[in-house]
């Protein structure tokens, strides 16, 4: 009998375990970077790393839906991008414009008011994806998870220059 239990204690074990690997964790939001910078430079190294982090939690949202997840747990992590669009207009300080192989497009400086205006439409489509991921309705937040794309890809194509 005590044979059994203890059994039944690993099966139990390897399915929590299984589970556990299976769902997508969302990933830790870091801490939002504090412009502004008294060197341009670290300026570039601060909005890298939190696009990557952006680009990384968006990842794992686009797991998760397909994985058909609660999208509840993801509430921080679209706070944070939330947060972290209302940074972006002064991540691009003068003197931010080359180094650190940066992938800014000189239209961020040119067009100041349509590069800001894209970010604040990110960050409204973030704030709702937020708000939408706390009611944990999978398809409005697979809708809104959309919607928050496009605006990343608007940015992109004005703004970026292509990786390769
Ligand atoms: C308002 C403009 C804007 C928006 C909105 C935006 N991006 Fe970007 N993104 C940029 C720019 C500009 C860069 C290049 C930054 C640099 O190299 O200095 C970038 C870089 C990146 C990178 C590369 C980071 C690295 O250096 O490794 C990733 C990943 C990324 N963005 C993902 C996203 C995702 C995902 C979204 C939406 C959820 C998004 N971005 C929304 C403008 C934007």
């Amino acid at each position: 009998m005590a044979r059994m239990k203890v059994l039944l204690a690993a099966g139990l074990a390897v399915s929590v375990f299984g589970l556990a690997q299976a769902q997508v964790v969302p990933p830790a939001p870091p801490a939002l970077p504090k412009p502004p910078y008294t060197d341009p430079q670290e300026a570039i190294v601060a909005r890298q790393a939190s696009y990557k982090a952006q680009g990384q939690m968006f990842g794992a949202m686009k797991k998760a839906i397909d994985a058909k997840q609660d999208p509840a747990p993801f509430a921080p992590d679209a706070a944070w991008m939330s947060q972290w669009g209302q940074l972006i207009p002064s991540m691009f300080p003068p003197g931010s414009e080359t180094g650190h192989d940066t992938k800014a497009l000189p239209a961020i400086w040119s067009d100041k008011a349509g590069f800001d205006k894209d970010a604040a439409n990110f960050n409204a489509a973030a704030a709702k994806l937020a708000q939408v991921a706390t009611t944990n309705d999978k398809a409005a937040f697979a809708e809104q998870y959309q919607a928050v794309g496009e605006t990343c890809g608007a940015c992109h194509r004005a703004y970026r220059a292509r990786t390769q």
